[in-house]
């Protein structure tokens, strides 16, 4: 089914309506989806009933996502130090994110959404890589929203692989040191088919980056929410970007040096946040 033919409430379409028009929409949102395990907590559920419920907001983020026009979403699901965790939890995250995409695959791919991955994905369980690369190769000529998957992902690891694959070019004569730039060691990085991220939303309150784009982050904006990764909904995230559209980014010039495009008045954006609530 199309996500357009679907209703929504007529808040929503307004504000889908001015993020769409908005010329300060970032390119690239990234989200660090924490607080699962306390969400279920709270609610003196085990811990994989916060994952499932985290699976929800993975739907409604994406759709949103793609929606309003963002061109890349990067969702940090499962991290190289969450192998870890005790081995039932680990399991239930793979079948979680299996049958994610056994349900979703369909829906995504008629929705103009093309798959990708970051991380050691030859860790994953065969299952679980079998079905990614059906994902991959499947969406892999849409070009609407490219929605990544980081699993078993570490911008560490993500950067000494890198490394010695530059070490090993320089060895084979392919590079040179004097020719290594920025942009080359962008390219070297699994994440080279996309731009750095604009915005990088985390939930749960906790103001850090954990092992998440630490390369690819050094200008992007962070929106961090006290809210838990299985309470934040579409009209979360349209909460995180209207306050994007808001900020001015300078990347090291002065404010009169930067022209991002008109903002909102503030009147309009106090009333679509308040719409939200
Ligand atoms: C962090 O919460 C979340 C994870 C380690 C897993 C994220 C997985 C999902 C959102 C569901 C499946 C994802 C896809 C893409 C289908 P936590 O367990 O660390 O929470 P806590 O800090 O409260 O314990």
């Amino acid at each position: 089914m199309s996500w357009s033919d679907e209703p929504v409430s007529s808040d929503i379409e307004q504000i889908q309506k001015v993020l769409r028009a908005s010329q300060r929409l970032p390119r690239h949102v990234a989200a660090i989806m924490d607080g699962n395990g306390r969400w279920a907590e709270v609610r003196s559920m085990p811990r994989f009933e916060g994952h499932r419920a985290g699976m929800e907001s993975v739907r409604s983020v994406v759709k949103a996502c793609s929606q309003v026009g963002i061109e890349y979403l990067t969702l940090y699901a499962f991290s190289i130090e969450n192998w870890k965790r005790p081995a039932p939890e680990v399991r239930f995250l793979m079948s979680l994110l299996e049958s994610y995409l056994r349900k979703e695959l369909d829906e995504l791919h008629a929705n103009n959404v093309r798959i990708r991955t970051i991380g050691k994905t030859n860790a994953l369980p065969r299952g679980v890589e079998k079905i990614l690369q059906k994902a991959i190769d499947r969406t892999a000529a849409n070009d609407g929203l490219t929605l990544t998957l980081a699993l078993s992902y570490g911008a560490r690891w993500d950067i000494q692989r890198a490394m010695q694959v530059i070490a090993l070019d320089v060895r084979r004569g392919k590079l040179s040191p004097e020719d290594l730039t920025e942009q080359t060691i962008s390219e070297y990085l699994q994440t080279s088919y996309m731009p750095d991220p604009d915005l990088i939303i985390r939930t749960s309150g906790e103001i850090r980056l954990s092992n998440f784009l630490l390369w690819e982050a050094a200008y992007a904006e962070l929106y961090v929410t006290d809210m838990l990764w299985p309470d934040f909904r579409d009209k979360d995230l349209y909460n995180a970007l209207l306050e994007y559209t808001q900020r001015e980014r300078r990347f090291g010039k002065t404010s009169a040096q930067v022209d991002q495009g008109k903002r909102s008045p503030q009147t309009t954006m106090e009333r679509l946040r308040n719409a939200l609530k």
